[in-house]
This record gives structure tokens, sequence and C-alpha cells, in this order.
């Protein structure tokens, strides 16, 4: 994929971050996710490329945009798949809370699993971790792979896992190994981002959570080196059926990096809306301005920048969607 459209990826999340920043707090996650959706949709429109959704806001009959196979950009690039969470964390932005944040990722066209909308299984870690934990492993296993890799005692590892009774039993296998946990109330694409980043303070993300966020969090981890295992979770047989046709014959495999993103290459950029441990999040400085902060990364290169950005709104009438 050309090198440009990494730049570009980034002006969609920084737009999506700017337009739902402004509900933080607002107990308005419906309204959030809109503006989000609204300017990522917008922006797009001016990206050289030829993009087909293939995660995204839902089917093409419930979604009036960034719905499944809905085509993305000005049709004159590169031929690419395209994943968006306009904004992972709905309730996080709605009430204030940490790490909600705005998600592209593309890659070439045909590369991506279109993962349904269900849930998923997943274990996550870093660079060091990769290659060495697995979803079949029991938690105390993967939390001693963990802990040898980074060179440190058990004790010292913090698993991040969204706080759901769904994983009562992890978090007591947890505890039992004697690691450290860091419950979460939403948002598993920066808690599996964050285990690539030592400075976060977490190791290893255990636990179930949505499909297309696990194929959102592969593709940041391919960037980074990192490792994210996933096995859906059909609840029914209309979504064993689903599964079927993605061309699963089994439905609940193991869906290892090369399943999630085959290949190289993979472009990943998000932008923080609210504070987290690795991004901050939107500040409207008044006066119009506006900064943001993000994160985009080439599998290819290896490359991973953070870019801080400030924004005059007044100069840039098609960011305000308020
Ligand atoms: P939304 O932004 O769509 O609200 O999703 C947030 C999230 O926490 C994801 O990060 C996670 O994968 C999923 O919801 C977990 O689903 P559930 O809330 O049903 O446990």
């Amino acid at each position: 994929m050309e090198r440009e459209l990494a730049l570009e990826i980034v002006r969609v999340t920084e737009a999506a971050a700017l337009a739902s920043g402004r509900w933080m707090g607002t107990g308005k996650k419906n309204e959030a996710d809109q503006a989000a959706t609204t300017a990522m949709r917008a922006v797009f429109e001016s990206v050289q490329m030829e993009g087909v959704v293939v995660i995204g806001e839902g089917e093409m009959d419930e979604a009036p945009m960034l719905y499944i196979g809905e085509k993305l950009g000005q049709g004159n690039g590169m031929q690419v798949d395209v994943a968006v969470d306009p904004l992972e964390g709905t309730n996080i932005v709605a009430k204030g809370l940490w790490n909600a944040i705005t998600v592209v990722a593309v890659a070439p066209r045909g590369t991506m699993l279109h993962a349904p909308d269900m849930y998923m299984e997943k274990i996550a870690v870093g660079p060091k971790a990769a290659g060495k934990v697995h979803l079949d492993a029991t938690v105390k296993e993967n939390l001693q792979a963990v802990a040898k890799a980074a060179n440190k005692n058990i004790s010292d590892v913090v698993a991040i896992l969204l706080d759901r009774d769904r994983h009562q039993s992890i978090i007591e296998e947890i505890r039992s190994a004697g690691a450290r946990i860091k419950l979460i109330s939403d948002g598993d694409v920066a808690a599996a981002i964050n285990t690539a980043f030592e400075d976060t303070g977490v190791d290893i993300m255990f636990g179930t959570g949505g499909a297309p966020e696990g194929v959102l969090a592969a593709a940041a981890l391919k960037c980074l080196g990192g490792e994210l295992q996933g096995r859906l979770k059909p609840a029914n047989d209309e979504e064993r059926e689903r599964c079927k046709q993605m061309g699963l014959s089994n439905p609940e495999q193991i869906l290892l990096m090369e399943d999630l993103i085959r290949g190289e290459d993979a472009i990943f950029a998000a932008t923080g809306v609210t504070d987290g441990e690795l991004l901050r999040g939107v500040r409207y400085l008044g006066n119009e301005r506006a900064t943001t902060h993000s994160l985009v990364m080439r599998a290819k290169t290896g490359t991973v920048r953070f870019i801080e950005a400030r924004h005059q709104l007044n100069k840039k009438p098609h960011l305000v969607f308020v």
C-alpha cells in the first residue's frame, strides 16, 4: 500500500474524534457515535483509495453510513479493505471515562476477515510475548509465558479485561496465579493495543468482546509485532450459519493473526477521544482551536507514529459536525 495512505487515514480518525469528543459526559452514546460516523464518512470522501467497508456500522439495511460493502474513497487509488469503528467506546464517551478512540484499519483488498457482529474470545499480547501464548492454554500458563518473555515475576504481570460477569472464572484464575488485574468498563481495542506498550502498564488481554473489534485490534498488533488470537462465539444457529458463509467450516476454530489479516501489509490509525494510557483525548482550546493525539502505524515497515495535531476549526468547517 502507498505510504501516503497512512497520513490520509489519520485525518479520518482525527475528524471522528473532533466530532464525537463534543459529546463527552453528555450521557448520549448514540449521538456521540453518530457524530463520529458522520465525520468519518465525510473525510473518507477525500481519501485517494478504492476502499470497501468489510467491518463497519452494520449491514446495508441497518446502517445509513459506513455499512458493510459501502465503497469509500475517491476511487482512484489502491484497492483496499477498510475496517472502521468510528467510536470505540460509546459508553466511555457518554460517561467521560477512559480510552475512547476512533479507529480505522486498511489492508490490501481481500486480506481482512469479514468478522460478523458477534462475540469473539480473545487473547492479546505485545511483541515480547508474541508466539508464546495460546488461546487454548490455561490462564496460568499464558501468564507464566508473558512473565518469562518480559523477564519479570508473575506477580508483576498485569492482565487487562472487560469488567463483565462472563469473565468471572478468568478473573479467579488470574488471581490464583498471583498476577494483577485491570478491569475496564469498555474498549478492548485500546486494551489490546496497550499490551504492546510497556508504559501503559498492561501485559496481556484476556476475555470475550466484539469480533469486529478483534480484527481491528489484530491490525494494530500486526503493525506492532504483537499477537491476537480469537475464537468466534456464535450464540445461535443463525450466527453459526454466518460463520460458515464466511468460509469457516468450523465456526469455533482458533483464528490466528494470518486468519484475521492475511499478508504483510496493514495500516492502522486511532485518535483519542477521551484520555487514555496511550492517547490523550480531544482538547477544545477556545478561539475555535482543538488538539488531537493519534497513533498511526504500518505493518510492512513497522513504523509507529504518534501525531499531535492542532486544528483551527473555523478554517476546517468540514470538521465541525455539531
Ligand atoms: P461500543 O463502542 O460499540 O459501545 O463497544 C465497546 C465495547 O466495550 C468493545 O470494546 C467490546 O469489544 C464490546 O463493547 C464488548 O461488548 P459487551 O459490552 O456486550 O460486553
